[in-house]
């Protein structure tokens, strides 16, 4: 039997499976590491970090699974999307990368959009550039890190450094790329105009390959480091969203994903290059050579549960320590326990500002409707709710675009929770679908290696084998029409906000400047 490694770079740990030439999940292993928030708005880890953990989940995943090294005939790359990776001449990371929902680059995004114009950016990149994405980043590391961007002599992304690591060469794929507003999203290969004016040296990007291309193979120093075998092959590989978009089987125009993960995203595959005309949706280059997606992000989806278990789940925590469960299975269900609309209490998840609909880095998380009568249980539900209603504001742009949605499939994280779900649905309006393997990114990854090595002959071909339905959840009529009414209030809300949102950020920011 023929076996495939997936890894995933992913924002809280590196997530290694194998599979078996049938799709099926063998083993799987993930290694944590810290991601540090040393000023209002900065997020950042060390790329060293992600070696380290890299190494401990490819070990765990043999030792687990028992299978020979050399049963695996190919590995797949993914990762967290947008981070920038500086490397000097000798191949040492020069400052902790910047993160995808690293915020300070707000300043930056304007001064590229004024060089280059907005309809023009979107022409090329297919996006607006965004504070999260990694051009801005390059500017802000040549004006505030000056030594720093003198030695640059390579640019990564974040699962690029691990692939730079394990082979020793700099390569990326399509779809991440696309992450950058560095590259030609309808040529797929690196818009020289803007590198030029950005005074970003071509040489500085790596080769950019579609995702099932072989960009290099495992060198002897990464083989005794990890336990995998010399010169086994890795392919381009993808960003976490296209990846997780194989990993769903969202390969064909007319499917949806839905993934309910620290981040949240809608993400809809189309042969054609489609770019929503105020660029409030994502248009990348899709891990199907030749094809593109289009996706609204929600930055903080279950990442708002996990907030919430953190700073007031204390209680939760230890309840579910004692008896053996699972924390977010026990704030579900007391969520559970409330009646749709959470009586009148919304939820606005901007936590770590928002992207879509509203590219805002200084939109904030409200409650909002809060009443004596609320108790946890309520700001639980509504937090469901809230990241629900969000998801549904990059439904209905993906809907606008006319892509014709025929199917929609949920996974991630919070898909598990029952509730979540059928909240979901009531909120969309549509019938939601559940997946027997519910790996996403890593999966996709693992499955873009056993094209790309010849187990397979297409990435449909390989989804249309390994992918299966095995859930539906159907809407409520009772609660869709009560969601409709909250929905129209939650709109409302960030349009009130907006502008002391903004003096929020002014007036922290004065308050903590260097
Ligand atoms: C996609 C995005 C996130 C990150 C982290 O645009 O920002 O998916 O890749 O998961």
């Amino acid at each position: 039997m023929n076996y495939y490694l997936g890894l995933d770079i992913g924002t809280t740990g590196a997530k290694a499976i194998l599979i078996n030439s049938s799709g099926e999940v063998i083993s799987s292993a993930t290694s944590e590491y810290l991601m540090y928030n040393p000023k209002p708005l900065w997020s950042e880890q060390n790329p060293e970090d992600w070696w380290k953990a890299t190494q401990n989940s490819i070990k765990d995943i043999f030792k687990k699974s028992g299978i020979k090294n050399s049963e695996v005939k190919g590995m797949g790359l993914t990762g967290q999307m947008h981070g920038l990776v500086l490397l000097d001449k000798d191949g040492e990371v020069l400052r902790p990368c910047i993160m995808w929902n690293d915020q300070r680059t707000i300043k930056e995004c304007e001064e590229i959009t004024s060089l280059f114009g907005f309809d023009n950016l979107l022409r090329i990149t297919g996006n607006p550039v965004l504070p999260g994405f990694t051009a801005p980043k390059i500017l802000w590391v040549k004006k505030n890190e000056t030594q720093v961007y003198k030695k640059i002599e390579h640019i990564l992304l974040p699962k690029d450094y691990i692939r730079f690591c394990l082979t020793g060469e700099f390569a990326t794929d399509v779809s991440d790329a696309s992450g950058t507003s560095l590259l030609n999203v309808g040529k797929r290969n690196w818009a020289d105009e803007i590198l030029s004016v950005l005074d970003i040296q071509k040489a500085w990007m790596p080769e950019v390959y579609e995702s099932i291309e072989i960009t290099g193979k495992i060198k002897k120093s990464a083989a005794e480091k990890t336990g995998l075998n010399y010169e086994t092959p890795i392919v381009a590989g993808g960003g976490d969203q296209a990846a997780g978009g194989i990993g769903t089987g969202t390969v064909k125009d007319g499917i949806t994903s839905v993934v309910l993960g620290t981040s949240g995203v809608v993400f809809s595959h189309t042969n054609n290059l489609t770019i929503e005309p105020e660029g409030k949706l994502h248009a990348f280059c899709h891990a199907v050579p030749g094809a593109w997606h289009v996706m609204g992000v929600t930055l903080s989806a279950a990442g708002s549960l996990k907030w919430y278990k953190e700073i007031f789940g204390e209680t939760e925590k230890q309840i579910a320590a004692e008896k053996n469960i699972n924390v977010y299975d026990l704030l579900t269900k007391l969520a559970g326990e409330i009646p749709a609309g959470s009586e009148g209490l919304i939820f606005l998840p901007y936590l770590t500002g928002e992207r879509t609909p509203y590219p805002d880095p200084d939109a904030k998380g409200t409650f909002t409707g809060i009443t004596i009568r609320h108790n946890k249980k309520h700001f639980i539900r509504s937090i469901l709710e809230g990241v629900a209603y969000s998801l549904k504001d990059c439904l209905e742009l993906n809907k606008r675009l006319g892509l014709g949605i025929s199917e929609i499939r949920i996974s991630g994280g919070g898909a598990k929770s029952k509730l979540w779900r059928q909240i979901l649905t009531n909120v969309f309006n549509t019938e939601i679908v559940t997946l027997i393997t519910t790996e996403g990114a890593p999966y996709g990854a693992a499955l873009l290696a056993a094209v790309g090595t010849g187990e397979y002959s297409s990435v449909e071909e390989v989804c249309e084998k390994t992918i299966k339905i095995s859930e539906s959840t159907k809407p409520a009529a009772d609660n869709v029409k009560l969601y409709e009414e909250y929905y129209d209030i939650y709109k409302n809300l960030y349009q009130s906000l907006k502008g002391s949102f903004n003096k929020i950020s002014s007036a922290v920011e004065k308050q903590f400047r260097q």
